[in-house]
């Protein structure tokens, strides 16, 4: 089994072309650029890379808005050099996904392009259309405080088109069988050229009914997800959807499907939100309920795992309290929040660059059930620049080195600034400098990254949590295949005396934990209880074990 469903103990690397590494000086990254940066990537240990979209795009949102499903932007490359990439990637064992963005396509597109001038086109059908403004125009929008409305009026189609999004992102009419035709075209194309399946973009609203009604009226099609899905196994068995789905967990089963027929993973934003609430209050009980919450999930499917994304880290599923309290601890200033729910900040900044708390964050993200997904830039501790606009402050080039513009570009002027200055800058963080030293951030990633692939109980198993003397203290046991590992993190500043019976159930005994990250292993007392003293964000991960296997191990 462990040798199938590759994405249950994978670890995921998320970067976007343009912004990782210029091979041309240019300023702008490139494939040619990633591409001699694949050895860094095999090295780091991350089995598969998710790239962010890269097709041709006036990219007024990053590339989320798409103009040619079936190429790449010239400013990255060419459909070659994708070929040469996933090539690279191949022989280094590591797996590609990319993004797929179908719920609308950017306003350039031809298919917008021909659908608004000509009304018997038949890309007309393509997009949703209305003759009148519809009631619910301002409601429902994505990016509240910039984006006005839902429906926009053409002067060229003489009607209001819907967009869940910017006003330059129309949706597409995804019910439509020509337009679900293309989706499995579009999908087949790219599995063809060699990735491993695809990150699905804005799911919930590529599934819901598109119209003039109020939102919340809005049907979802979920059975859109079984037929790509189905789609995929077909071209390729092992190939995957990983969706963007900020949902309810009561709704997680009906996107992974019953028996595991639809997505085969999601991002759990539930556990996400609750991690950094927990991370901000030292209280783990949101979260555990968050992980209790999103359980139940059939055999084959997996949780994506992670810290921060590319976009703000959304809070608006947390009570308004709980926000206020993230907001009070990681985003004091009104600019490092947005769109009034999220924080835009990066992982390291947010932590204030202190080494314990984002260790402990990394080692809560690589023990929480599921599979981690990692941002680039975040294992060296990169920083934000919060004069950009939106999102883009978390978006700034890879820093490589000391060189001029951190080594991303040999250029002078990079299509986005590289963080120069501060304790952020590249003069300061970097991946030379961290390379060098064993005692760096980097380095660390490295290693707990070697370790949590050889944890594959946590990929694979059940999780059940330890009663623990504290809240500030969450203990979380993993079974698979007879082998158990127990993880602990103390959330607080100060140190913490775990105490807790890994084993309830067996009624105590000659019960080891084996620690998997130093020399330091513990014996239960008489009563099955370990007493460990966790130092201020101190975490440790266990395999439960008898004396006799910490010997055998010792003498290996
Ligand atoms: C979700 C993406 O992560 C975000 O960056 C984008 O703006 C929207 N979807 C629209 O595609």
């Amino acid at each position: 089994m462990i040798n199938d469903l590759w994405y249950k103990n994978a670890i995921i690397y998320c970067l976007e072309v343009g912004t990782f590494m210029d091979s041309d000086g240019d300023g702008i990254g490139d494939f040619k650029g990633l591409m001699r940066r694949l050895d860094y990537l095999q090295g780091l240990g991350v089995t598969a890379i998710w790239l962010m979209p890269f097709q041709p795009s006036p990219r007024r949102d990053d590339g989320y808005d798409v103009a040619d499903y079936y190429g790449v932007d010239p400013r990255y490359g060419t459909l070659g050099d994708f070929v040469e990439f996933t090539r690279g990637c191949k022989q280094r064992g590591l797996r590609v996904l990319i993004d797929l963005v179908v719920n609308h396509t950017s306003i350039q597109h031809p298919w917008f392009q021909e659908a608004r001038k000509d009304p018997d086109s038949k890309y007309r059908d393509w997009y949703i259309w209305s003759k009148k403004k519809p009631a619910h125009a301002s409601e429902g929008v994505v990016f509240p405080g910039v984006q006005k409305s839902t429906w926009t009026y053409d002067e060229i189609a003489r009607q209001w088109y819907f967009h869940r999004f910017y006003e330059f992102q129309p949706d597409l009419n995804t019910a439509h069988p020509e337009v679900k035709a293309e989706i499995l075209k579009i999908m087949g194309f790219w599995i063809q050229l060699g990735v491993a399946g695809f990150r699905m973009d804005a799911v919930p609203f590529v599934i819901a009914e598109k119209g003039p009604h109020a939102p919340a009226d809005l049907a979802e099609n979920y059975e859109l997800l079984r037929e790509l899905r189905q789609f995929l196994s077909w071209r390729e068995g092992e190939s995957i959807i990983l969706g963007e789905a900020n949902v309810l967990p009561n709704t997680d089963m009906k996107y992974f499907g019953a028996t595991g027929e639809c997505m085969q993973m999601m991002f759990n934003f539930h556990v996400n939100q609750n991690l950094f609430y927990a991370l901000a209050t030292s209280d783990s009980r949101p979260l555990i309920k968050a992980l209790k919450s999103t359980k139940p999930r059939p055999a084959t499917a997996q949780w994506g795992q992670f810290l921060r994304n590319h976009d703000e880290l959304d809070l608006g599923r947390l009570t308004d309290e709980q926000r206020q309290a993230v907001f009070a601890a990681f985003a004091p200033d009104e600019n490092m929040r947005l769109y009034g729910r999220g924080i835009r900040r990066r992982l390291a900044p947010m932590l204030q660059g202190d080494r314990r708390r984002i260790e402990l964050a990394y080692s809560l993200m690589m023990t929480l059930p599921g599979t981690p997904v990692i941002r680039y830039g975040d294992e060296i501790g990169m920083g934000d620049d919060l004069r950009l606009s939106e999102r883009e402050c978390a978006r700034t080039p890879m820093q490589w080195s000391m060189d001029p513009q951190g080594g991303f570009t040999s250029g002078d002027r990079p299509a986005s600034r590289v963080i120069s200055g501060g304790s952020y800058g590249y003069e300061h963080v970097s991946v030379e400098e961290q390379r060098r030293d064993p005692n760096s951030l980097l380095n660390w990633i490295e290693r707990i990254v070697r370790m949590r692939k050889e944890v594959p109980e946590i990929g694979w198993g059940d999780f059940t949590v330890l009663r623990t003397s504290s809240a500030a203290v969450l203990s979380l046991r993993y079974d698979w295949r007879n082998n158990a590992v127990v993880v602990v993190h103390n959330l607080e500043g100060i140190p913490r005396e775990a105490r807790f019976d890994p084993a309830p159930e067996s009624g105590g005994g000659d019960q080891y934990l084996v620690n998997l990250l130093s020399d330091e292993h513990s014996r239960a007392e008489k009563s099955g209880m370990h007493c460990i003293l966790l130092e201020p964000y101190g975490y440790r991960w266990y395999r439960l074990g008898s004396m006799n296997y910490v010997q055998n191990r010792t003498d290996a």
